[in-house]
């Protein structure tokens, strides 16, 4: 792990346009485009739940400048998420999906009710559980080409999150490990955000198929097998994390990151290094790396 990315996140403020996205633009398959839209329906949200997690220990980490900075990364980072899978989201609701109301449920079910039953532990260890899973899908997206058939604002979008995801993957673990280190306590964060993102991601998609116009209901072939032949990592990747001594940063994906912010035409740059937010620039990814980056990653 290099000292810029253990030391310092940063939060970066690209711009999107999405005016010309397709409503099938991943690979033209509108299943397949609906399997990941789903997920940025429940992100905005749940980034927010991420946040609200992690602050409510400030009195935990105010102490321990390194720590501070970095969490402050990672709240500047998941804010921006949410902002632009939010402007992602009104693309949806544009072409006619019922997504305010599909939100309002969620909200009310997710963060009302369930959030507020919750113990703040529990939150937290929530929290650490997705953060593992949103940055081993990070992964995914960047070394396989899953995303390779999607169109370039869509692409672009999903490779700064997914890098940004591997950016911060330690932070709330770190918090919780200063809370209640217990891998009893990890355990009980993954069961509820297994569930959660469970039922609500399959319950976004369900709403989005229901009103589609094109009658799909399934992605298809090529993406099914996107999905099954990243199996084994998925579920190496759960083993890992019930080990006792696991940690985050356990692979070092400095490399990766490099990779993915040439993939998402955000190149590393000296103000990056200041940790000010920059525009992306255009420069398209190198895919020569990408092998070797994918091997050392996942093996
Ligand atoms: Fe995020
Ligand atoms: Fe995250």
């Amino acid at each position: 792990m290099t000292q810029l990315d253990r030391g310092r996140i940063t939060v970066r403020a690209p711009r999107f346009d999405h005016a010309d996205a397709p409503e099938a633009w991943l690979d033209d398959d509108p299943g397949a485009s609906r399997v990941v839209d789903a997920l940025s329906l429940i992100f905005p949200e749940g980034e927010r739940f991420f946040i609200r997690s992690v602050k409510h220990y400030a009195s935990v980490f105010e102490n321990d400048p390194e720590l501070a900075a970095r969490v402050r990364g990672f709240i500047g980072q998941e804010g921006r998420h949410g902002h632009e899978h939010d402007r992602w989201n009104k693309l949806l609701a544009a072409r006619g999906y019922p997504v305010e109301a599909f939100l309002a449920r969620y909200r009310e079910l997710a963060y009302e009710r369930i959030e507020s039953a919750t113990p703040a532990h529990l939150r937290l260890a929530t929290t650490v559980a997705l953060e593992h899973m949103t940055s081993t899908l990070a992964v995914v997206a960047l070394t396989t080409p899953v995303l390779d058939g999607a169109h370039p604002s869509a692409r672009t979008l999903l490779s700064w999150h997914a890098v940004e995801e591997i950016e911060h993957r330690a932070v709330a673990f770190d918090v919780l490990s200063k809370v209640d280190p217990r891998l009893r306590t990890r355990a009980l964060g993954f069961a509820i955000g297994t569930a959660m993102l469970g039922v609500f991601w399959s319950q976004a998609f369900a709403m989005l198929t229901a009103h589609a116009n094109d009658g799909r209901t399934q992605p298809r072939r090529r993406f099914a097998r996107h999905v099954r032949a990243t199996l084994p990592f998925l579920g190496q990747s759960v083993l890992e994390y019930f080990r006792r001594d696991f940690h985050p940063e356990d692979h070092d994906l400095s490399e990766l990151v490099a990779e993915g912010l040439r993939r998402a035409g955000i190149a590393p740059r000296p103000s990056e290094l200041e940790g000010s937010p920059h525009e992306p620039v255009d420069d398209r990814a190198d895919d020569r790396t990408r092998g070797d980056v994918l091997d050392r990653a996942v093996g």
